[in-house]
């Protein structure tokens, strides 16, 4: 056995040994008739891709114009619209005339409001408010949450293609709502946001620190341009698809630009205006925009709250907060608060120093602010007061030294407001001496602030003249202005 098989071996052997020989003559014709085939192969496989490139590059430019398409008929739509009163309409779109006529909803958030077992799907809605500014606009409400959804004619998956150079592709992103219509939708929701989607390949945004693509916004002081690298990360070539989303809505993104694809692609795939939310408005309106929140859109004089009083504006409503003209302050509304004044008097003379000086009876009191007994007047509310006191000090008959006598005007007991005096020399005449004492005083009280009149200061024998007939002392004082802002 050991020695047929060492012989079908060595058969084995010389047959391979025969077969490469012959073999070996020819090899290097193979190889060449193998090279010009793989030549071939690959430069049909390279017209093919070209081909399909084409293809790709029609079928994108089909689907462009497709999008533009459909935005041109939604903005004719809008302008059959509004010739709607001289042509007729079948039953269907009437009564979508009259949905859109009658959208009193400013966002789908209202509209569940008023209805919360509506189905989600497409409303009209009025952000700018009915029967001004622009028409109604047609938009997907998901009514799960609420939220306003604006489409656009660029939502399908689109490739970017091949450029070099930063922002060598850019496309406009044309909204089926106008400008106008989406900064409202804007400024009545809590926030707003949009998601892009971008697949990549090699196409990195951002290459050592220049940006190859970007997006802009509509926005007036700036180009609007804005960098990706805050919400998608770089795109690099580890990472095929990234996706972000655009938070802290205020400006419309109007436009998509990328570069930098040659050795790579790019496709991006961008999703509605999505809001969310009702803005927050809280306390009192303080301007036309608070007041255009709240709903108002006739145009009008309205009060709202100043930073010190009421205030008179006028809203044109058929503006935009941010354009000239959308408020005009007119002056302070003339607000009534309740009055407060008083005149009170006193029926005899009087010396006690260092208390707040009590009076007998009040001409008027009204508000009850002045306290005849205590002698104290308690601001019953936040504003401007005026005080006004006049009296007469008298002497005693004989006096060999210096007299006087001191009366101030206290706010709260600590701070003497100022005062006044009257004095004499000694003297042997036998008469009384007297001097006039008076003062005025407008003071800015906060509620419940005190003020009263004090002797501060006076020597022996001297008097605040007074008689039950004559009523030499007068103290009066009345609430000149209320602050209405500090009282709110
Ligand atoms: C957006 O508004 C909604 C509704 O008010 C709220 O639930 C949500 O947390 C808000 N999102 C952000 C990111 O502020």
């Amino acid at each position: 056995m050991a020695y047929y098989s060492a012989v079908i071996q060595v058969c084995f052997f010389l047959l391979a040994y025969y077969i490469c020989l012959t073999a070996g003559t020819d090899l290097e014709g193979r190889f060449l008739q193998f090279e010009k085939n793989f030549v071939n192969v690959k430069e049909a496989l390279e017209a093919k891709v070209v081909t399909l490139e084409t293809k790709v590059a029609r079928l994108e430019a089909k689907v462009e114009q497709q999008e533009s398409q459909i935005a041109a008929l939604i903005l004719k739509e809008r302008e059959k619209d509004q010739s709607s009163s001289t042509k007729k309409f079948t039953m269907s779109v009437e009564l979508n005339q009259n949905y859109k006529r009658n959208a009193i909803f400013r966002t789908c958030q209202e509209l569940r409001s008023s209805n919360p077992l509506l189905e989600s799907g497409m409303y009209w809605i009025d952000p700018d408010g009915q029967g001004v500014g622009d028409d109604a606009i047609h938009v997907f409400c998901d009514m799960k949450s609420g939220k306003t959804l604006i489409g656009h004619d660029s939502e399908s998956k689109i490739d970017v293609g091949k450029c070099a150079e930063p922002g060598c592709y850019s496309r406009k992103i044309n909204y089926y709502a106008t400008d106008r219509q989406i900064e409202s939708l804007i400024g009545l929701s809590n926030n707003c946001s949009q998601r892009i989607l971008i697949n990549c390949n090699n196409a990195p945004l951002n290459v050592g620190g220049v940006e190859y693509s970007w997006y802009n916004t509509k926005s007036k002081k700036s180009d609007g341009k804005q960098t990706f690298s805050d919400w998608l990360t770089n795109c690099d070539s580890s990472r095929t698809q990234d996706t972000g989303r655009l938070v802290n809505y205020q400006q419309i993104l109007n436009r998509l630009n990328f570069g930098g694809t040659l050795k790579g692609s790019l496709q991006h795939t961008l999703g509605k205006i999505e809001c969310e939310g009702k803005a927050k408005n809280e306390g009192m309106p303080k301007s036309c925009e608070d007041l255009w929140r709240m709903g108002h859109t006739l145009n009008g004089i309205f009060a709202v709250k100043g930073s010190k009083s009421i205030e008179s504006l006028y809203c044109d409503f058929n503006r935009r907060p941010n354009e000239n003209g959308f408020e005009k302050r007119i002056g302070y509304a003339d607000v009534k608060s309740d009055p407060v004044h008083f005149y009170v008097q006193r029926n005899s003379s009087f010396n006690t120093k260092y208390t707040p000086i009590p009076f007998h009876f009040a001409r008027v009191n009204e508000g009850n602010a002045m306290n005849l007994t205590s002698g104290e007047f308690t601001a019953p509310r936040p504003g401007t007061y005026f005080f006004s006191f006049s009296g007469i000090a008298e002497y005693s008959h004989l006096h060999k030294n210096q007299v006087f006598m001191y009366i101030g005007l206290f706010l709260n007991g600590v701070v003497r407001i100022g005062g006044d005096f009257t004095e004499e020399g000694s003297s042997y005449y036998h008469s009384n001496k007297r001097g006039p004492l008076s003062f005025q005083s407008t003071l800015n009280l906060d509620n419940g602030d005190k003020v009263w009149l004090q002797i501060y200061a006076s020597s022996n024998d001297v008097y605040l003249l007074e008689d039950r007939e004559n009523h030499f002392s007068h103290f009066t004082g009345f609430m000149l202005e209320e602050n209405i802002v500090a009282s709110l």
